[in-house]
């Protein structure tokens, strides 16, 4: 089956099907990985990463020499064209006339959907801002599928910073599409999740609950998913001293969980999970960047089955004004139309970024 997105924005651009089959290849794969490895032979896969990047760099990277093609790309954006000054429509333009498929990161939230409407080849957003990351929740959803075999009726923990963490936000939205899970939502006061993710849960047929207290929360949970806190998008150190250290899951903690809780990360962990959890059977954080590469590998088969070199029509702006959001890339690539959808009375949304605007 091929898919009918050409981009992946956030992970609900497949349909539940078609993520299904994605899972579904990702395993295959894992199992026999040397019936893949031609798959991609004379592709090439742009990584285009604006932010610093350990796995998701490394396992596109990885997941596409698996399957025979070749990767090009930076992970410095001050070694390319754009220490001069060139804007993203540029990059992507050029990039996408050289490779076949770009995966890209940025700092801005909605640089990905920005770049999807000047790109000839598909867009995977391997993280942009605060916003969304949907390649990191394949890796947690294939995770969840291996681990607990089913994505429904599930009580999660998100902990830490569900503020700026994008993987929570991704996650959450593609676990809403499942019927009957539970959310159980654990973060200090400052760092709560945005109302826009807590309406897409309160449309679905799932729940959430906020709790303060890790200890207190942790007892119902099937599935603990730890964040750490996102330094890089405070305004100042002192707000993040403020808030980092709060929630620590340590041994006490976990004698406090189910026998069955796994305990997800998308990592970088920095002091949020002590080293000795490392040791509980329970503890699934490597394995899950594992998984990781075979959704990759997986995905990128899927978007470049059947996939046509076309640069998108011009989009034109909806309305004639700029999102508010000073974290969306509209506010650093002014050429970009402002897109907007209605949400009822005075209410706009930004179709880069999420943020809302009163007219
Ligand atoms: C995450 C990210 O970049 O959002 N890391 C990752 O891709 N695995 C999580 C984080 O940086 O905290």
């Amino acid at each position: 089956m091929k898919v009918k997105t050409k981009n992946v924005l956030d992970l609900t651009d497949l349909s539940h099907s078609e993520l299904m089959e994605v899972i579904r290849l990702a395993d295959e794969i894992r199992k026999k990985p040397s019936d893949y490895a031609d798959s991609c032979r004379g592709k090439i896969l742009a990584t285009l990463f604006y932010e610093p990047s350990t796995r998701t760099q490394m396992s596109f990277q990885t997941a596409m020499l698996r399957l025979g093609g070749t990767i090009i790309g930076f992970d410095n954006p001050q070694n390319s064209s754009v220490a001069k000054g060139e804007s993203l429509k540029d990059t992507i333009t050029v990039v996408g006339g050289y490779t076949d498929i770009i995966a890209i990161r940025n700092p801005m939230e909605g640089a990905a959907a920005a770049a999807a409407m000047y790109s000839p080849v598909p867009i995977v957003n391997a993280g942009d801002g605060g916003h969304l990351h949907p390649t990191q929740t394949l890796t947690d959803v294939i995770t969840l599928h291996n681990e607990m075999g089913r994505l429904d009726n599930l009580t999660i923990g998100l902990c830490g910073d569900l503020k700026n963490g994008r993987t929570v936000h991704s996650l959450i939205k593609t676990m809403s599409t499942f019927k009957g899970n539970k959310f159980i939502l654990i973060s200090t006061p400052e760092l709560t999740i945005p109302q826009y993710i807590k309406d897409i849960i309160i449309a679905s047929d799932c729940s959430y609950e906020e709790i303060p207290g890790l200890a207190d929360a942790i007892p119902q949970l099937d599935v603990l998913y730890m964040t750490r806190i996102q330094r890089e998008r405070f305004s100042s150190e002192e707000e993040y001293q403020r808030q980092h250290g709060v929630f620590i899951l340590d041994k006490a903690k976990m004698k406090l969980a189910k026998k069955s809780m796994r305990i997800l990360h998308p990592l970088p962990r920095v002091d949020e999970i002590d080293v000795e959890v490392d040791y509980d059977d329970r503890a699934k954080y490597f394995e899950q960047t594992v998984y990781g590469m075979y959704g990759r590998m997986a995905l990128i088969i899927k978007l470049l089955e059947g996939s046509v070199k076309e640069f998108p029509p011009r989009v034109m702006p909806t309305h004639p004004f700029r999102c508010k959001n000073p974290k969306c890339i509209t506010s650093s690539e002014k050429y970009l139309p402002g897109i907007f959808r209605e949400a009822g009375g005075d209410m706009l949304i930004c179709k880069y970024c999420d943020g809302r605007r009163l007219i």
